[in-house]
């Protein structure tokens, strides 16, 4: 198949396109660069041995988008292009309604255009909002979202549910992803976050290699086993594979299907903490600070769905995270500059 990346050259994007060249298929990635850099497609292209058309255009811009349609005979769309720094998208609410909703619309626009009827969109575990139990599960309500960005992933999944409804040949498939970590196991692509990392993994990794002194641990008085928050942590080629199985799926069928992508195990900060030290075999400085506004004290998926109808299943342990996120920061403490 031939499959547009709308932000590929993102963390997300640049691993799922490795395990997408890696499985035979063909991809045509479009991004920015506003928040990624063209040296990881460099490093995909040296990761696969493979080579692909990329585009830097901003998704938001229909004339461009429609003449990348229009260049390239697209069977699929992954769109993960989008703003994602939670505490940002509450001090600029309206650039992330504009942009991660603009693309959206655009993207859609140019596929009714183009005649493409397959799109897979990168959403977040964000929309359970707060007031459900755990572990997640993909019929459970949504809403009640505590910043901006987790309102314009509701929104984007109300807008792609009103265009699958009005078009009965558009096939889409929300993946709502938990917390994806980790790299690539060469070590070449990774997460490289712009200034002070705002999540967890990016920060202690950055405490690891010496670029930070001390992580501080929002809250140590959660009603949870240590006191500390406890999320999915989901290695980030587990969840480039589960987007090889949904867009497998996506051409067989019609209409829109939700999926949960994670491990179904919560891990606490602190494991997190201690996991990271034996991996990496430095310790990692923490003091207990106070809570983060917003952050909800757990949050795990049940992830039997994807296991029963894409045929996913994560494979790779918190271990494995740790020695992959740790071999990209320490090869490459300076991200891609
Ligand atoms: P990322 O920022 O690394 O990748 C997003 C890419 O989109 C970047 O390369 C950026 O330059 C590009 N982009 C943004 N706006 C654009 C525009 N208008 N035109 C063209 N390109 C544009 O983020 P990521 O971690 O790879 O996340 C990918 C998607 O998954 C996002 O939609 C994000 O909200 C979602 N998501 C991420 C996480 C996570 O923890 N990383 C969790 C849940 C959901
Ligand atoms: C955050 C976002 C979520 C988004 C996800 C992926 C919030 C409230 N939620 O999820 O909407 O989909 O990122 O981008 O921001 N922690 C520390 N110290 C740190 C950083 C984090 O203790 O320096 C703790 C947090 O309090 C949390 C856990 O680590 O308990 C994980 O945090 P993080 O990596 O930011 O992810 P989420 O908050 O789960």
């Amino acid at each position: 198949m031939n499959i547009l990346l709308a932000g590929g050259a993102g963390y997300i994007g640049s691993h799922t396109a490795v395990e997408l060249l890696n499985a035979g298929h063909d991809v045509v990635i479009v991004d920015d660069y506003s928040n990624s850099c063209p040296e990881a497609l460099k490093r995909v292209e040296q990761i696969t041995g493979k080579s692909f058309v990329s585009y830097e255009a901003d998704i938001k811009d229909k004339k461009a988008v429609s003449q990348i349609f229009y260049q390239n005979n697209i069977d699929c769309v992954i769109h993960f292009a989008g703003l994602k720094a939670v505490g940002e998208s509450v001090r600029q609410p309206v650039r992330y309604y504009r942009n991660n909703i603009d693309t959206t619309l655009t993207l859609l626009e140019c596929m009714q255009e183009a005649g493409v009827k397959n799109i897979v969109f990168s959403s977040s575990a964000t929309v359970y909002g707060e007031d459900n139990p755990m572990p997640c599960v993909e019929t459970m309500k949504r809403g009640c979202c505590t910043n901006p960005y987790g309102w314009t992933k509701y929104m984007m999944e109300q807008i792609l549910e009103d265009a699958a409804f009005a078009d009965a040949g558009l096939s889409v498939i929300l993946l709502r992803y938990f917390n994806p970590v980790g790299a690539h196991a060469s070590g070449l692509i990774g997460e490289d976050p712009q200034g002070i990392p705002n999540n967890l993994m990016p920060y202690v990794s950055q405490v690891a290699v010496g670029k930070r002194d001390c992580l501080t641990v929002f809250g140590g008085d959660y009603a949870t086993p240590d006191g500390t928050c406890r999320r999915d942590f989901i290695h980030v080629m587990d969840l480039a594979n589960a987007h090889l199985k949904a867009i497998e799926y996506a051409v067989q069928r019609k209409g829109v299907d939700i999926f949960n992508i994670g491990t179904g195990t919560p891990y606490s900060v602190l494991d997190i903490i201690k996991a990271f030290e034996a991996a990496a075999g430095v310790r990692i400085k923490y003091e207990i600070g106070a809570r983060r506004a917003g952050d909800l004290p757990e949050c795990w998926a049940n992830a039997d769905k994807a296991a029963r109808v894409l045929g996913w299943r994560a494979q790779r342990d918190l271990a494995a995270m740790c020695r992959d996120a740790w071999k990209w920061q320490s090869n490459n403490p300076e991200g891609y500059k």
